[in-house]
């Protein structure tokens, strides 16, 4: 998820075109505004933590733009990508180590494992993601070489 920071600051499609370079796959590609119900459940693991509240309240004060992208380790790529969590930490030429410097304003958000990704797919695309391949993905999977 592009974070409202990267809406903000116009980058947004700069950041997904690093993704989109990289070789992943687009699935699913949303802009929406969050509310807090929607808020509440997408940081619930969260709850009671002490920037529990800034969270909510900055993912809510302007649109974000919700993504699934798929590939050969999807979920290690992209956390790899984006970067540390904490941007001070973040190296270089990750997202966050290029462009942020505050935890609360870190541009993007990633899900950590397959369960999570699953669960916030759900909550952000309930009507499901676009299932296809493209020709190219015979030439970037590991498994075997293009016949
Ligand atoms: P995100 O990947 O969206 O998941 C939870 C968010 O909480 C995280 O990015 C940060 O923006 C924020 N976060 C995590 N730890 C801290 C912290 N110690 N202080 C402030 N914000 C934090």
């Amino acid at each position: 998820m592009l974070k409202p920071d990267a809406i903000q600051r116009s980058i947004a499609f700069e950041l997904l075109s690093r993704f989109e370079r990289r070789g992943l796959r687009f699935t699913a590609l949303r802009l929406l505004k969050v509310d807090r119900a929607m808020a509440e459940k997408h940081y619930a693991v969260h709850k009671g933590k002490f920037f529990y509240d800034d969270l909510v309240k900055v993912i809510t004060a302007s649109p974000v733009v919700a993504a699934v992208v798929e590939g050969p380790n999807a979920i290690a790529v992209v956390r790899s990508m984006v970067g540390s969590t904490r941007p001070q930490e973040a190296t270089e030429g990750s997202i966050r180590g290029d462009y942020a410097l505050v935890g609360l304003r870190n541009l993007v958000h990633a899900s950590d494992a397959p369960e999570t990704a699953a669960t916030e797919i759900k909550l952000w695309f309930p009507d499901g993601v676009v299932e296809y391949t493209r020709d190219i993905d015979r030439w970037t999977s590991e498994d075997k070489a293009p016949s």
